[in-house]
């Protein structure tokens, strides 16, 4: 089954890409760029990684990307991850970058898009790999500074497919960011949000009935409320599911207790995908085999669970069916 699972072409929908930032990468961009680290070494910094909850995690993560500073640097992570790709059969994979947690930090916007795009390019050239980039916005930062970033991001309309909320999830609601989604909406952008991660099911409801979103990020506190589970049924909505992450950040405190197959067997639209590999013990492929293992996951949850990545993805037609064709 691992070698079936292996084997199997995937998409991924659901990856930061500053989560893919690995140790040794760290500490390799912090001696060239003169950063200091609090740790260390490589196993020091290791052993920090030891969540109580998203937030605990967001300090070493936010902390962690002061280490990239030039366009370089931005490249480097991004074809980490495309080796990634390759080891794990990712055919297809729309990341998540953060811009707000380097331009906070004097780093332009160009750099980052540019670095990041220049590696998903090659990844296309070299690996045959297809991609799309979507720009999160910070929630625990303001409405007014989203703007900001959007009006940037525009100078880079045709690299940008989608855009996102992500960051300190409780306290900080979707219709925080109402009218900025809206806006989005407007230019034309796809729409998704992290919601219902740690928080519950109104978080759920606001990213769809106030920002319009297109595919929610998490969503597992879904289970909690049977009409929301019938609407998401009813209307398909594409939940994308990181069960590594849950594990590591305490959503449910063991994997026998993730609820993604109870999920799936309801019949929603549910995807796994990585979320932040680096600090949460594995890629893709890893989540699958987790989720087979303690889940009991059959051959055809395994199918159903790729078919659906590739269908809630923003490709366009032509590819969906390419790709869908290479499962069947
Ligand atoms: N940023 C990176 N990973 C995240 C997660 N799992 N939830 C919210 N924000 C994030
Ligand atoms: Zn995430």
């Amino acid at each position: 089954m691992l070698e079936y699972i292996k084997n199997l072409p995937k998409a991924e929908l659901h990856l930061h890409i500053e989560g893919t930032l690995e140790p040794e990468l760290m500490f390799k961009l912090a001696k060239k760029n003169g950063i200091e680290i609090p740790y260390k070494n490589i196993n020091e910094l290791k052993k920090a990684y030891n969540f109580s909850n998203l937030q605990d995690f967001l300090d070493i993560y936010y902390a962690g990307t002061r280490v990239l500073i030039t366009k370089q640097d931005f490249y480097d992570l991004a074809w980490a991850y495309v080796e990634k790709c390759v080891e794990n059969n990712i055919v297809h994979t729309e990341i998540f970058f953060d811009p707000q947690s380097h331009t906070k930090r004097g780093i332009d916007f160009k750099t980052i898009i540019l670095g990041i795009n220049e590696a998903l390019n090659d990844a296309y050239k070299k690996h045959n790999i297809t991609s799309k980039i979507i720009l999160c916005f910070l929630r625990h930062l303001s409405e007014e500074d989203a703007f900001v970033v959007l009006e940037e991001a525009l100078k880079y309309r045709d690299l940008i497919v989608g855009i996102g909320l992500d960051s300190s999830e409780i306290g900080n609601p979707p219709s925080k960011f109402k009218n900025v989604f809206k806006k989005a909406k407007d230019l034309g952008f796809k729409l998704v949000a992290h919601a219902g991660e740690e928080a519950g099911e109104s978080y759920i409801y606001e990213a769809l009935d106030i920002l319009k979103v297109d595919r929610i990020d998490h969503g597992v506190q879904c289970f909690n409320s049977k009409e929301l589970m019938k609407r998401l049924k009813i209307e398909q909505i594409p939940l994308t599911v990181c069960p590594n992450s849950n594990i590591e950040l305490k959503v449910f405190d063991c994997y026998e207790n993730h609820n993604i197959k109870k999920l799936l067997d309801y019949g929603l639209n549910v995807t796994i995908n990585s979320d932040d590999p680096a600090y949460f013990k594995g890629y893709l492929n890893e989540n699958f085999f987790n989720a087979y293992k303690h889940l009991n996951l059959s051959k055809e949850d395994i199918k159903k669970l790729i078919t659906n990545s590739f269908k809630a993805s923003f490709i366009d037609d032509s590819l969906k069916n390419h790709y869908l064709n290479l499962i069947k």
